[in-house]
Parts: structure tokens; C-alpha cells; sequence
């Protein structure tokens, strides 16, 4: 299995300060996970390439598009400095396409499925990606209860691809990244435990401590 990885979401970041907010967290994470939400694919509005474009960081910024139509805006977030780009199963209407647009621009290319959507959807497009993300939650909001019965997604995926980044997203905390990793995520994207502790650097501890010991 490819290494442990703590992926942040800026999700809960002081946007008033967000460079020296994320100065702060980037001692303990291995990539920056950045919620692009549009209004439509779901129903919650964030932020778009220019926020993107002055984050300054030598944290990876894992950008999670949550918006229709994809396509349309892979070019902007990798010229706003993207090192992955992650697109909706259920809003591309060519994954194909959409994949193989996402590594024409140098980027790490990634699909996402909800936790109602079946893996058939991507097991044409799966060999081609350099990560997976199975939601753990409804796409949307953060702060939401982790669906464990999406793990089975992340086992099967697992089975296949031995050396995959498959990233897991939604109530990530020291009480369920456990069995996520268990399951065959490496990836963990996690917003509310991380970013509303007192102490996000213990935070991130605990949660290593949780997944070793299992
Ligand atoms: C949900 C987002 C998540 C969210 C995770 O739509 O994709 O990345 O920020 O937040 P928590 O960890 O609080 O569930
Ligand atoms: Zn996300």
C-alpha cells in the first residue's frame, strides 16, 4: 500500500489570513486539499482558481472540483498551480475526456465518487488515474458523520490496484480514519477534526497514533 498521507481541508480556513493559516498547518500536512464547490453540482459555493492562484505554499494543492461541467475549468486550476486535480464521476460527461484533459496539463488526474455511485461508472477510467477518492459523505458541507459503508468501495479498489493513492473524504477523525486505512485508503482528507481543534498539530498525532495502533 502507498504511504500514509494527511491531507487538510482549507474548507474551515481563516480566509482573512489564509497564507499564514496555512503556514501554520503545513508542518503536518502532505497536501493542501482545496473544496471548489459551485452552486450547483452542489449546494454550497466556495472558491475558484484566483483564490487558488494566491496560495502560497510548497504544499501540494489537491484541488476537489465539486462543480458541473468540469471541463470547462481543468485548464484554470492547473495555471492557478494545481498538482492534482479531482473531478465528479457523476459531473463529467466524458470522464474519458475529462482524464485525459487533466494530464494534458501536467497534473495528477483523480475522480471522485459520491457514496451512492457505483464503481462500475469509473472501472473504465480507473487504470488511467493517479488517485481515487471514494466520499465518505454527500458532497457539500464539511462537518458531516462518515458513511462507513462506503469502505467497501475503497477494499475493492484496493484489491486491484495495489499502489493507487485512494483518498477517502468526509468525517475523518481519530475514530474513523482506523478503519478507512484499514480498508486501503492512504490518502485521508479531513476538515472539521483537523481545522477546529485547539491544537491541529496534536490532532493529526492522535489520528497517526489511532491508525497504528489498530
Ligand atoms: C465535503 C468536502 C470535504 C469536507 C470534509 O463536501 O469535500 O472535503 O471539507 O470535511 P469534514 O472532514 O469536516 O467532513
Ligand atoms: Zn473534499
Amino acid at each position: 500500500m502507498p504511504e500514509l498521507k494527511i491531507a487538510p481541508s482549507i474548507l474551515g480556513v481563516d480566509y482573512g489570513r489564509m497564507n499564514e493559516h496555512l503556514a501554520e498547518l503545513a508542518p503536518f500536512s502532505d497536501m493542501f486539499h482545496v473544496d471548489v464547490m459551485d452552486g450547483n453540482f452542489v449546494n454550497n459555493l466556495t472558491v475558484g482558481p484566483p483564490v487558488v492562484e494566491r496560495i502560497q505554499t510548497d504544499v501540494p494543492l489537491d484541488c476537489h472540483l465539486m462543480i458541473s461541467d468540469p471541463d470547462k475549468y481543468i485548464e484554470a486550476f492547473a495555471k492557478a498551480g494545481a498538482y492534482s486535480i479531482t473531478i465528479h464521476a457523476e459531473a463529467s460527461t466524458d470522464l474519458k475526456r475529462d482524464v485525459a484533459l487533466i494530464k494534458d496539463q501536467g497534473v495528477r488526474a483523480c475522480v471522485a465518487v459520491n457514496p451512492a455511485t457505483e464503481l462500475e461508472v469509473i472501472k473504465e477510467v480507473l487504470p488511467e488515474l493517479d488517485m481515487v477518492l471514494v466520499m465518505s459523505v454527500v458532497p457539500g458541507w464539511g462537518g458531516q458523520a462518515f458513511m462507513s459503508e462506503v469502505l467497501e468501495k475503497v477494499s475493492a479498489i484496493r484489491a486491484e490496484y495495489p499502489e493507487l493513492d485512494i483518498q477517502i473524504d468526509g468525517g475523518i477523525s481519530d475514530k474513523t480514519a482506523p478503519e478507512a486505512v484499514k480498508a486501503g485508503a492512504n490518502v485521508l482528507v479531513s476538515g472539521s477534526y483537523i481545522l477546529k481543534a485547539q491544537s491541529p498539530s496534536e490532532a493529526v498525532s492522535l489520528l497517526k497514533q489511532a491508525i497504528a495502533a489498530e
